[in-house]
């Protein structure tokens, strides 16, 4: 076999896979868009590289909590851990799929931990930011 068909092969049996992921995450991501576009007319969909960015970014509201990746890693592929030493499951929506399936659990997550790095809510346009790069993964 060549490497070109192999190629075609692995990618044939990926195809399935991501369209399931995008399909299980979407009713909570077109939740977030509608609200994305209620906060700013100017909405023109979301974005795996900014949410990257987001998910990376280190802010100034609290010490111990200073960015996303102080639990979740900067390897969303990779277990995170609670600052008690707990686990906590991969984001990304390939190690974890039912990640972002259920509304009320993303939601109260967001509202908690945007509070404590952000000091604030995060917007729709975060959270959709931030969803579709974990389902980019
Ligand atoms: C203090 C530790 C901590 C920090 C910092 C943190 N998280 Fe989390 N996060 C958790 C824990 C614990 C859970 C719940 C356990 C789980 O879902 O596996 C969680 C779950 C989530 C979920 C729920 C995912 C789902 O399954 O629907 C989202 C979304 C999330 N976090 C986003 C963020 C974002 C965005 C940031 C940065 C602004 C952040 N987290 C920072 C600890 C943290």
């Amino acid at each position: 076999m060549n490497i070109r068909f192999m190629a075609g092969l692995a990618l044939a049996a990926l195809i399935p896979v991501l369209a399931y992921a995008a399909a299980a995450q979407k009713p909570v991501l077109d939740a977030y868009a509608v609200a994305a576009k209620a906060e700013n007319t100017g909405f023109s969909g979301f974005s795996a590289e900014r949410g990257k960015v987001f998910f990376l970014a280190k802010h100034d509201a609290s010490s111990e909590t200073p960015s996303c990746t102080t639990c979740h890693t900067t390897d969303p592929t990779k277990a995170g851990q609670t600052r008690a030493g707990k686990d906590i499951a991969p984001m990304a929506v390939s190690k974890t799929p039912d990640r972002y399936t259920d509304a009320e659990k993303t939601e109260k997550w967001f509202l908690r931990n945007c509070q404590s790095v952000l000091g604030r809510a995060c917007t729709a346009q975060e959270k959709g930011d931030f969803i579709t790069f974990m389902a980019s993964l």
